[in-house]
């Protein structure tokens, strides 16, 4: 962790969570709660509550929950450490000097010149499009449509005639060749007068921007029909291509419910200008699953719409397995007979491009389409093995429903019967073995459930320790944090049972203990399952108890499975006893 454990909980502590989201959220009091509308997905009714007497809010909608840096991080997209920092702000907490040891110091220190030059740079090319030099280049913006506001958003500038001005702007500054050769905006070597030379010349300069608005190098455009169309800045300590989306600084707030990636930075330009300033670009490169997992971050669906020609449908292709992999939901988004986003856009504007969207191709759907124009639907044997490659496909689903949706879609879409795919597929399901008996319920499921059952205990048996602390005290008689199996529930249970001992619960401090909102969200839930509020006493106590049984035996259960010696056995057997027992009362 990048700050003491102290004080990240100081900074939450004093933040209370009912004054920084209903900042954000409109709340209204129901019992011990706040209740809105969740800031996080579309609904109607308010299920989103936030708890000040437990510190935490949580969405009975969506699932989303933490205590009040969760939400920082979920609502401004921000990380861990920006969250804390916006916090200690907030609450006038000066934050310690991290501290660095030498090597770490070195690296930092020269990540920050670079940052600083690049900086400067960006300035630079940004004042050269604006004078009198840059007229040309200001022009060509304005053939292209794009209004200074755009221009601005975006820092865009323009790289003079002259093949040193810049090298010779940064010497001036009193900038060594050390630190300059590191950042890709030079070159040192091959200049004919044996000198330095500026990278970009007589080029429109487009600064890359990191998630936090930083700039880690450059791409820049000839104005006419010269090669290459575009130079970009090599990888440098700060520019790793296969880590960085251009556009996402900006996208990632855009509060959409999708990311839309394109090819290039004139596409990602048009769609911001056109309203659709979720668009991010992997810029000419192939996607990488370093940039797919970034998106993830910030979406949970993305909608391609790489270039119409043969190399931007294989893009496409190749793209989709990567996004999936991510954990990302794909479409794509047809934008025939126009080229790109940017052409579309021109041509037909914002509102037809809202259409394409809406009318994007979900990707398995995608790839079959393209797949189909490999064969000849007229003839007999070709149409078999076309539906044959597709069963191939749909057997490799892992999830029965999803394989039946998708056969119904298909059968729907190509026009053949339902039955006759699915006992394709289930053919080859059976060849290559992976799949039985499709469309007959899946054998495993009892134990599935009952899996999940165990789990919703565990969850519900933690929600009544962290409300009922005198309760909590009680069932330790019974339960320990080694009776909580899933990783997660036995870290939060071993902290919340240090918390018993040391007279503090306090489990809005446990959710900070973890860094990324995944786990946030994780354990929120944990402390939010929904126990009913229409039973009376009796029936309260016999869910306790029936659920402290099934929790206890469960572990118990799992104990056995993992036996190592006669000593633990033994414990077992008592353990088994004492499990006919257990009573708690409320
Ligand atoms: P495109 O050729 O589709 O360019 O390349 P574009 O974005 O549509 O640009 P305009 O509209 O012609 O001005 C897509 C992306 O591939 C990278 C760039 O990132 C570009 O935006 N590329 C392309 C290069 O890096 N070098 C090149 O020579 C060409
Ligand atoms: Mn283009």
């Amino acid at each position: 962790m990048f700050y003491p454990e102290e004080v990240i909980e100081e900074i939450r502590s004093r933040n209370d969570i009912f004054d920084v989201i209903s900042g954000y959220v409109k709340l209204q009091k129901k019992g011990s709660s706040y209740f809105g509308l969740c800031p996080f997905h579309n609904e109607k009714s308010g299920s989103f509550s936030v708890a000040p007497h437990k510190q935490m809010y949580y969405c009975f909608g969506c699932g989303a929950g933490g205590n009040v840096i969760t939400f920082i991080m979920e609502y401004e997209n921000f990380t861990f450490v920006e969250a804390v920092k916006l916090l200690a702000d907030r609450a006038g907490i000066k934050l310690p000097e991290v501290e660095y040891s030498e090597e770490n110091r070195r690296a930092f220190d020269l990540k920050s010149k670079l940052f600083e030059i690049n900086k400067l740079a960006a300035t630079y090319f940004y004042h050269q499009l604006q004078i009198e030099n840059g007229k040309k280049a200001k022009d060509y913006l304005s053939n292209r449509e794009l209004s200074d506001e755009t221009i601005n958003q975006f820092g865009l500038g323009y790289s003079n005639m002259y093949s040193d001005d810049l090298y010779k702007y940064f010497k001036s500054k009193g900038y060594q060749d050390d630190i300059l050769k590191e950042t890709g905006l030079f070159s040192y070597e091959n200049s004919y007068n044996s000198g330095v030379n500026d990278k970009f010349w007589n080029r429109i300069i487009f600064p890359i921007m990191d998630v936090n608005n930083k700039v880690v190098g450059f791409g820049g455009r000839v104005m006419g029909d010269a090669k290459p169309k575009y130079l970009n800045s090599p990888e440098t300590k700060l520019f790793d291509k296969s880590r960085n989306l251009y556009g996402l600084n900006i996208a990632r707030i855009s509060r959409k419910p999708n990311l839309i990636i394109c090819e290039g930075y004139m596409d990602v330009i048009s769609l911001h200008q056109a309203g659709f300033n979720q668009a991010v670009a992997s810029l000419g490169t192939a996607l990488t699953l370093g940039q797919a997992s970034l998106m993830k971050r910030y979406a949970n669906e993305v909608l391609i719409t790489y270039d119409s020609d043969e190399a931007g449908v294989k893009a496409a292709l190749r793209s989709i397995p990567i996004l999936k992999a991510a954990g990302l939901t794909t479409r794509v988004i047809d934008m025939r007979p126009y080229k790109d986003p940017d052409e579309f856009i021109k041509a037909l504007g914002a509102e037809a491009f809202q259409e394409r969207i809406d009318k994007a191709m979900n990707s398995f759907m995608y790839e079959i389409a393209t797949m189909q124009l490999e064969y000849d639907l007229k003839d007999p044997e070709s149409k078999t093995k076309f539906f044959n490659e597709i069963s191939k496909r749909i057997v490799e689903f892992p999830e029965e429903l999803e394989r039946n949706n998708y056969i119904e879609a298909v059968a729907d879409n190509y026009m053949i019967s339902v039955d006759s795919l699915r006992k394709m597929v289930a053919n080859y399901g059976n060849m290559v073995g992976i799949v039985k008996n499709i469309g007959e319920p899946k054998k495993s499921t009892f134990k599935k459930e009952k899996e999940d059952g165990v789990k919703k205990a565990q969850k519900i048996l933690l929600t009544w320790m962290i409300n009922d602390v005198p309760l909590f005290q009680k069932i330790t008689k019974y339960v320990s944090p080694e009776d909580f199996i899933e990783p997660l529930f036995h870290d939060v249970a071993n902290k919340l049972f240090q918390q018993l001992e040391s007279g503090n619960v306090n489990p809005a401090s446990i959710i900070s203990t973890y860094e990324s909102e995944e786990e946030h969200k994780e354990v929120a839930a944990l402390f939010n399952s929904e126990l009913s509020d229409e039973l009376n006493d009796n029936e309260m106590e016999k869910a306790l108890n029936e659920t402290i049984f099934k929790v206890k035996k469960n572990s118990l259960e799992y104990k056995s499975r993992n036996v190592n010696n006669m000593e633990e056995l033994k414990n077992i057997a008592k353990e088994k006893i004492l499990l006919q027992n257990i009573h708690v009362e409320l």
